[in-house]
């Protein structure tokens, strides 16, 4: 048996099936849900009295219809009616304790589809030049949290971070830096990311010409002065932006000059992207990073192709792809007037390449809800050109996982005092050292090394945590008190959940010498011991819910309904002074359940469970 609710649900709705015929509505639903009173049994169906409204017949009757179908003994004592027409159900406790004996092998009653599927999952998406902020904190984990979970169930998977690092912006930078270091400012054997920003700014700034500045003041004559300054500005924009362009046209071409100082910037990103990641303990490395780089030589093709095959058409100078048969109003802009490709055309190629090289049967985009317009047109686009058709014949389904913004504490999008994006090194640090006053408070015996190790691992969680969480549409307000905190749901929460179990099954073998047996029935006879069975019973439905919906914040709010229902057991069922050895034995395998639903939950969702905390 898997989840009991489900079956539960199914039965019901045979037997209701069987009571009513072709009488049945289409909609209808058993209406099943725990037991208002214990007393009566663990769950009531309450679908007759509206059954009965709508068919003209008396609510009992109709309820006593459905449990002469019912077909549930191999699980469930014999219903009982009550009332109006709630039909009551208890559950045997041997086919809680089966059930759950059932789910105890390494699967954890998760089914594995053996890689017969493939997910490709868009992750992190930094971009050249740039630190990493809070938007690419939810591109990476929410990304991997994704990844792992399709991972879990059984598909191939794989991340690819479409690291922006191409473009006349690149080659704004790139060539800033070239000249930069020609002059002998920079040492390019040791420059930073945070001197790369830098130089990205000011480049910015420099190809940045005020032309309604000067229209104005040639409109409103403020005189001479104020025009040539402006002229002069205007000008010296347009000379950078005529460089620019020429850099990007020596990087097009190969030239070795521009392209040696782009690796470096390559580098110097990618070096610091990936040492946020690895200490974020996302899986995301140079092996899943495909670059809009490594498309540029497949661009002109995809437009060409397009052309030629009548999916895009030329619109003003412009190639555009139509998709009012989509229901989007907005074409999808592939190749600009001036010949320029564009972000859109770059993952045209990219949904290509992640279909019918990587062999992807689904590709999920954990990227900002901002681009939402975005990804339905590129979506369209592709497949309307084929670009999304797998080796069957089907088209890949294409899903954009957008998530919300984080916000600061006063509900608008985080930055810091002076407007700049938060550097999200410097938010883990902060996460770390906030963290390690509270491991300090909450456990003085932990030796300096052990606090260090445990609040970096409490710190990277709570973000992780906090992040994942919050339903992944949604606008959240990042606030360390509240990630940090060691009650609700968070990940310090659950994380001290985990070793709570693990230290009750240390000390019943270290000092009582029992270890878990598979031998002995799980003991679920009280009210807390079976509203634990029934939530770990739920663990497999939920990570494929998880990964259906791609919502990694389904399985958190499990697992700390689950941590809730442990605890609470816990308080009310003794274990190791449990009034005989068989509920002792019968209570500890439920720990030891937990124990495990709770470490593999997390570790699906990418947090690393501690021993000790
Ligand atoms: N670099 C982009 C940004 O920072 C995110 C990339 C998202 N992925 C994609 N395939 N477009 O906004």
């Amino acid at each position: 048996m898997s989840d009991p609710v489900v079956i539960l649900s199914e039965r019901l709705l045979e037997a209701m099936r069987a009571a009513l015929g072709d009488a049945l509505p289409p909609d209808a639903d058993p209406l099943l849900a725990p037991s208002r009173n214990p007393e009566f049994g663990d769950f009531q169906a309450n679908a007759a009295m509206g059954l009965a409204k709508r068919l003209g017949e008396k609510p009992r009757d109709l309820a006593q219809r459905i449990v002469d179908n019912l077909r549930i003994h191999d699980i469930a004592e014999e219903p009982t009616i009550a009332g109006p027409g709630f039909i009551n159900i208890r559950l045997k406790p041997s086919a809680l304790s089966a059930a759950l004996g059932a789910m105890s092998d390494a699967s954890l009653g998760v089914e594995s589809i053996g890689g017969a599927r493939t997910a490709v999952v868009d992750v992190c998406g930094v971009n050249l030049a740039k630190q990493m902020h809070v938007g690419h904190l939810r591109a990476s984990v929410i990304g991997d949290a994704l990844a792992r979970i399709y991972e879990r169930l059984g598909w191939k998977v794989f991340r690819q971070n479409h690291f922006g690092d191409w473009g006349l912006p690149i080659a704004m930078v790139t060539d800033a830096v070239k000249r930069g270091a020609e002059r002998g400012e920079i040492n390019l054997d040791n420059i930073t990311l945070n001197d790369l920003e830098r130089m990205y700014r000011r480049a910015q700034a420099e190809c940045a010409a005020d032309t309604r500045g000067l229209e104005a003041v040639r409109k409103y004559g403020l005189g001479p002065k104020a025009e040539a300054e402006l002229e002069a500005q205007v000008q010296g924009a347009q000379e950078q932006m005529e460089r620019s362009k020429a850099a990007l046209i020596a990087l097009q071409r190969g030239d070795p000059e521009f392209v040696s100082v782009w690796e470096k910037l390559c580098e110097v990103t990618l070096g610091a992207c990936f040492d946020i990641c690895r200490r974020l303990h996302t899986r995301i490395t140079d092996a899943s990073t495909a670059g809009e780089s490594t498309y540029r030589d497949e661009l002109a093709g995809v437009v060409e192709d397009l052309l030629a095959r009548g999916v895009a058409e030329v619109s003003e100078g412009a190639v555009v792809v139509r998709l009012d048969e989509f229901g989007i109003k907005e074409p999808c802009l592939i190749r600009k007037r001036d010949g320029g490709f564009l972000y859109a055309t770059t993952d045209m190629a990219a949904v290509r390449r992640r279909v019918q090289q990587l062999g992807g049967d689904r590709l999920i985009y954990a990227v900002d809800a901002r681009q939402s317009l975005h990804f339905k047109q590129v979506f369209a686009a592709a497949t309307k050109a084929g670009y999304a058709r797998t080796k069957s014949g089907d088209n890949a389904e294409l899903l954009h996982a957008a998530f919300g913004t984080v916000l600061g504490e006063d509900n608008r999008p985080f930055k810091t005092r002076s407007g700049d994006n938060v550097k999200l090194s410097d938010l883990l640090d902060e996460a770390v050292s906030r963290a390690e006053a509270a491991v300090a408070e909450k456990n003085p015996d932990l030796s300096a090394d052990e606090r260090r190790t445990v609040a970096e691992a409490v710190g990277i969680s709570a973000i992780k945590y906090a992040d994942l969480s919050s339903d992944r549409i949604k606008d959240y307000v990042f606030s360390f008190d509240r990630m940090l905190a060691f009650e609700g749901n968070t990940g310090p929460y659950l994380l001290y959940a985990l070793v709570r179990v693990k230290s009750i099954l240390r000390k019943a073998q270290d000092e009582l010498g029992i270890c878990v047996s598979e031998a002995v029935g799980f003991s679920v006879n009280e009210a807390q011991e079976k509203a634990l069975a029934l939530e770990l019973l739920k663990y497999a439905g939920m990570v494929r819910s998880a990964g259906d919906a791609c919502e990694p914040h389904r399985l958190c709010g499990y697992l700390y309904s689950l941590a809730t229902a442990f605890s609470s057991f816990f308080e009310n069922c003794p274990v190791l002074r449990a009034p005989d050895e068989a509920t002792r034995d019968g209570r500890l395998r439920l720990a030891a359940l937990t124990g495990r639903v709770l470490e593999d939950g997390l570790t699906t969702l990418g947090l690393v469970p501690l021993e000790r905390m």
